[in-house]
């Protein structure tokens, strides 16, 4: 080889090869993890421990677009907790989510009914209409919390008339905004829905939050669904991952659809074993984070924040205008601690990761500015109320306006 050749090649190797980490590579991460442990912007920024890396480092090695060892286990203990036949390891919930739907929707024209607040509708960048060519069918709950089978029965497009777009899926979440949907009602619609040939999806990407809560098996939560999309990457703590579940012939078409997203990954198995060490040892920690986040209402409802969406799991939605503050003066007071606070705005979020301190702290800061306020001379305001007696602070967290997701 020549001299030449050799140092043209030593050159490019030198363009290309990089280190990632900085010289406080250690400090920084510590920093990080600070950071995660006083948001309360969303679950998805929990991060992975050296436990569960330790645990993923061991995993089994394999190509899973020619099926990989460790992600087929997963998939297998999936279907078997969750009571259907078979699952898919799938990169993130918005495709899982995305590909469910696409799996069901065979010969338009066709329609999805869901709640107007679904994810599938408002932060999946319109994925509905793009691969599925679908109409999406918006359903505003009557009770301010959850759709019934009267509102879905309300919207429900069925018939052969030709300026119609028929409902093919109803596709529900569970949790919605951190709330339980009453199983008793998923039945009901879940029932109405088989008798006339719609099929059931669940955006099941918190779902375990239910099971935690609830202490109902994932075979009954999820037995009147179809297709169901459960997420690694949120509650659990998990970097990265979702699993699609439903029948045999089902997920094996929404495997081919998971190649044509460009979702065929290859050596997933450390995902796959993070994945199964969040299930095993994180899963246990919810029930800790529901009772931080009911502490962290309780301590609003005692400074006189109105509550527009109460902590059924581990998230709180309030409105501090009637003690005279408003979310930007919290953000800004909160940012302004020696160990700042992170902070969306009507959202809070509570996490594996969260620590109780930084929910003394984030009280501490609403209750100074509290107090300024009453001193500076402002009078706390009545509580409103709809013409239903339900406060117009839900109307509004419930509507449209949810910042992080
Ligand atoms: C209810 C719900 N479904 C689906 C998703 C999408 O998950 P991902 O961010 O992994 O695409 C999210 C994301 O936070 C979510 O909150």
């Amino acid at each position: 080889m020549s001299t030449d050749l050799e140092a043209a090649r030593a050159h490019v190797a030198e363009q290309v090869k990089v280190d990632l980490f900085t010289l406080t590579q250690d400090e920084d991460n510590k920093r990080g993890m600070q950071e995660v442990s006083r948001s309360f912007l969303s679950d998805t920024i929990t991060v992975p421990t050296p436990e569960m890396y330790s645990y993923a480092s061991k995993a089994s090695v394999g190509d899973d677009v020619y099926h990989e060892p460790c992600t087929l286990a997963l998939e297998a203990h999936m279907a078997k907790i969750t009571g259907k036949e078979a699952a898919l390891f799938i990169p993130s919930g918005t495709m899982s989510n995305q590909i469910a739907l696409r799996t069901h929707l065979k010969q338009p024209p066709y329609a999805v009914l869901c709640d107007h607040r679904s994810h599938i509708v408002r932060y999946e960048a319109g994925g509905l209409a793009f691969h599925s060519g679908a109409h999406a069918q918006m359903v505003i709950p009557s009770n301010g919390h959850h759709i019934t089978l009267e509102d879905v029965e309300g919207e429900i497009v069925l018939g052969q008339d030709i300026h119609s777009c028929p409902t093919e899926v109803i596709s529900l979440e569970n949790t919605l905004n951190g709330t339980i949907f009453p199983q008793d009602e998923i039945v009901r619609i879940s029932e109405y829905a088989h008798r006339i040939g719609v099929k059931m999806h669940l955006d099941g990407a918190r779902i375990w939050h239910v099971a935690a809560e609830t202490g109902k098996p994932l075979t009954e939560l999820l037995a009147p669904f179809d297709s169901v999309s459960l997420c690694f990457s949120k509650g659990l703590g998990a970097p990265i991952g979702s699993c699609l579940v439903g029948p045999k012939e089902y997920i094996k078409k929404a495997r081919w659809f998971r190649k044509m997203f460009g979702g065929g990954m290859r050596q997933t198995g450390f995902m796959a074993a993070s994945a199964a060490y969040a299930l095993t040892h994180n899963f246990p920690r919810l029930p800790a984070v529901h009772e931080l986040t009911r502490k962290l209402e309780a301590g609003l409802v005692e400074i006189g924040v109105e509550i527009t969406s109460s902590a059924e799991t581990c998230m709180v939605f309030f409105d501090p205008s009637p003690i005279g503050v408003t979310y930007l003066e919290i953000i800004e007071r909160a940012n302004q601690l020696p160990e700042p606070l992170k902070l969306g705005g009507s959202r809070l979020v509570v996490h594996i990761q969260t620590s109780p301190q930084a929910v003394e702290d984030f009280l501490t800061v609403v209750r100074t500015l509290a107090e300024e306020k009453k001193t500076a001379g402002f009078a706390p305001l009545e509580k409103k109320s709809t013409p239903n007696g339900r406060p117009y602070g839900n109307i509004y967290v419930r509507g449209v306006k949810r910042e992080a997701h």
